[in-house]
């Protein structure tokens, strides 16, 4: 959910056998960290004899899952056959990435780190827990720059220059001169050089040569971009952090007339497996006064074979708005260069391969393509990306306006101006006229676009080729200098491509649709998943969703009405549904849906609640949220939970409600078992353990 997923690298290991080599991978994750620039994950794991210092930067995903890159690690290391004194040689500092809006805070790292001191391995450093809801950088700053202290008092003594020599070379991404090194002050110079070599081996300078030679008008183009381009780049001023600075013109590009490679955006994004469908149906669920709306969409996917089962998620392929993308350009003063193609720049003296540009800008493909496609230009900028900004900023006003948002004294500022004003880079660039940042700048700062989950909210037993996910139409306030209504990235497109053929809210499940409709969108499946229904049929289950929560469990109830009608001598276990709205005539979702559920009884009961009408009538139940329904409830849910083997599945807001939920879960187990909230915490451990306490949540 955050950090280094967002960077496009799942997890970071960086273990090191010399002070010199964990100087040079924490420079990397550095590099990972704020610049996005390198994708490898790195990661050795056999740490059973290891005894120079250990560094872990590992993320947080699901619901408080190691991310996958990590999952093998942390098995091994959780085996329960280990000694204790297993990593008695091992010292080590950790940095675990999370969002507390998610229940379980930086587990990832939490984990790693409990297990390590169990097997008695020792901290040389303290961990830092970095929270994604109110910036990483506000720990990951001073964690690196502390970790620097931390080596230099307890391992630099041991370490020689030889020894750091020796293991340089492997470092594959990055080419050191070793010659300025001086590892007592750990000052490590190290640049980064760009190369391409095309395939007949020519170099790129080559190509660029006789381009340039052919080609009049455009060749001074090159020149003239190349000029604006290769002026260096100065390195970050982290003086304050005693963190060494980046490597200077990390990323240098030019800008080609005509050339571009044809590329479709599918085979740009992702490595998943993309399949290309058109949207045979789209329904408004909510009715026109609703407070948000809520959108159905049908996708034919009976030519594509898209593999999916209830509760599965899926990813959608989307590019951002071509008004954002053409008024950034225009703000770059690119907007006539929008179709020229994007190389990357070719020094004359470059010797070393494998550098590249980052992985998810392809090569050669036009400007407008990769603002479109292939860059989260949405994306909250880092405190390091507007320092790299100051550069580029001519107007000493804005130039020290910048400077003080991202020092260390200016965090609330940072706060205030950036993030609690959804800022993008447009935003900023608009906010600061005389910034004139290259595109360089921008390929290394800016993350990828990346693709978006929705939950899949029907089963293929019911649907056959067909898939159907719902969603809010998400808008919100940007305001750094002037106030502008932002549509989601995705929910804002997919709306649109609808737009011409929504219908009202029908009764959708029954009604198939007629044709496909033309716009056709690229999804790719998401394969690490346990929300499914039971393997178990007659276990008992309850699945709270409030709001789109709501969607996996239409599939999980179509389903299992499939199954009873194939098997109608099965024993199939209670379905307990927990929904909530705001208002009941417009904003209940599925409503005629469940009613038919309820009527052939697949759905065995059906708790809803409105927030937001007053109680009317003796039947109105006086719950407001899920969670006051489930205590209305608890003896039933510890019941199924406790003792019939049942689970229960959570889908929906992780910021409040998941954790509301956790929480009245908590209340009920202690109540019902009399037992401590303790030991209740402790049997919903066990349950997630157990896969019976499922979560899909997000924020
Ligand atoms: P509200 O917006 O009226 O507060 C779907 O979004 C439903 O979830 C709405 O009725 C919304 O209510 C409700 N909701 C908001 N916060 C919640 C929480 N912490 N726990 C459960 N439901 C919540």
């Amino acid at each position: 959910h955050c950090s280094f997923e967002m960077f496009n690298l799942p997890c970071l290991y960086v273990m090191c056998t010399t002070y010199g080599w964990v100087y040079i991978l924490l420079k990397i994750s550095e590099l990972l960290c704020f610049h996005c620039c390198l994708h490898q994950s790195i990661w050795f794991y056999d740490l059973k004899t290891e005894t120079a210092p250990l560094v872990v930067v590992v993320s947080t995903t699901g619901t408080g899952d190691p991310p996958d890159t990590a999952r093998k690690f942390v098995k091994e290391i959780q085996n329960k056959t280990l000694p204790v004194d297993f990593f008695a040689h091992l010292r080590y500092g950790l940095l675990g990435l999370g969002d507390s809006e998610y229940t379980y805070f930086c587990n990832g790292g939490k984990v790693i780190d409990k297990r390590l001191q169990e097997l008695g391995a020792r901290h040389f450093y303290d961990t830092g827990h970095a929270d994604d809801c109110v910036g990483l950088e506000l720990v990951v700053e001073p964690w690196i720059a502390g970790l620097w202290a931390a080596l230099t008092e307890h391992f630099q003594s041991n370490r020689g220059q030889e020894e750091i020599s020796r293991v340089l070379p492997r470092a594959s991404h990055i080419s050191l001169r070793t010659d300025q090194m001086k590892p007592e002050l750990l000052h490590l110079e190290s640049q980064v050089e760009l190369l391409r070599v095309d395939d007949s081996g020519r170099k790129d300078s080559e190509v660029l040569q006789q381009n340039t030679v052919n080609s009049g008008q455009s060749s001074a183009l090159i020149e003239d971009f190349e000029a604006s381009l290769i002026r260096s780049v100065p390195p970050l001023s982290q003086a304050s952090l005693n963190v060494p600075a980046l490597p200077p013109d990390y990323l240098q590009v030019h800008l080609q007339e005509s050339l571009c490679q044809e590329k479709s955006q599918t085979s740009v994004t992702s490595v998943d497996p993309i399949f290309q469908v058109p949207i045979s149906k789209a329904v408004q669920l909510t009715t026109n006064d609703a407070i948000k709306t809520t959108l159905l969409i049908e996708l034919d996917i009976s030519k594509s074979d898209f593999p999916y089962q209830p509760g599965d998620a899926f990813n959608v392929i989307c590019p951002n708005s071509d008004s954002e993308v053409q008024n950034l350009l225009e703000r770059l003063q690119l907007a006539d260069k929008r179709e020229y193609c994007v190389l990357l720049n070719i020094k004359a003296d470059t010797k070393k391969k494998g550098a590249a540009l980052p992985q998810h800008v392809p090569e050669g493909c036009s400007l407008q393509f990769i603002l479109t496609w292939c860059l989260e230009i949405r994306a909250l900028p880092k405190k390091a990306f507007l320092r790299a900004l100051v550069d580029y900023t001519s107007n000493s006003a804005e130039k020290r306006r910048l400077q003080e948002l991202c020092s260390k004294q200016g965090a609330a500022d940072y706060s205030r101006f950036v993030r609690d004003a959804c800022a993008c880079l447009l935003d900023l660039l608009l906010a600061f006229p005389s910034c004139q940042p290259p595109l360089g700048l921008l390929l290394e700062h800016l993350p990828k676009l990346q693709p978006r989950p929705y939950s899949c909210a029907s089963s293929s037993l019911f649907h056959p080729g067909k898939l159907h996910f719902v969603f809010n139409t998400v808008e919100f306030l940007s305001n750094t200098t002037t106030v502008v209504l932002r549509k989601g990235v995705c929910t804002g497109w997919l709306a649109t491509l609808v737009d011409s053929f929504l219908q009202p809210n029908t009764h959708v499940s029954c009604e198939d649709s007629e044709k496909a409709l033309s716009p056709k969108i690229s999804i790719s499946p998401r394969t690490t998943n346990s929300f499914h229904l039971p393997n178990d049929l007659s276990a008992p289950i309850i699945m709270v969703g409030p709001g789109t929560g709501i969607a996996p469990f239409i599939g999980f109830l179509q389903h299992r009405e499939k199954l009873q009608e194939q098997h109608p001598d099965g024993n199939f276990g209670a379905m307990w549904l927990f929904f909530g709205c705001r208002h009941k005539d417009r904003d209940y979702l599925f409503r005629e849906e469940l009613r038919h559920f309820l009527k052939q009884g697949i759905l065995t009961h059906l708790k809803v609640c409105f927030s937001r009408d007053a109680p009317v009538g003796q039947e109105e139940t006086p719950a407001k949220y899920v969670q006051d329904n489930i205590q209305l409830h608890g003896k039933q849910v510890a019941r199924i939970l406790l003792h019939e083997n049942g689970y229960i599945y959570v889908c929906g807001d992780a910021k409040n409600m998941a954790k509301d939920v956790n929480d009245a879960l908590v209340e009920i187990i202690s109540r019902e078992a009399g037992v401590e909230k303790l030991e209740a915490m402790k049997t919903l451990a066990t349950l997630k353990e157990e896969k019976r306490y499922l979560q899909d949540i997000w924020s």
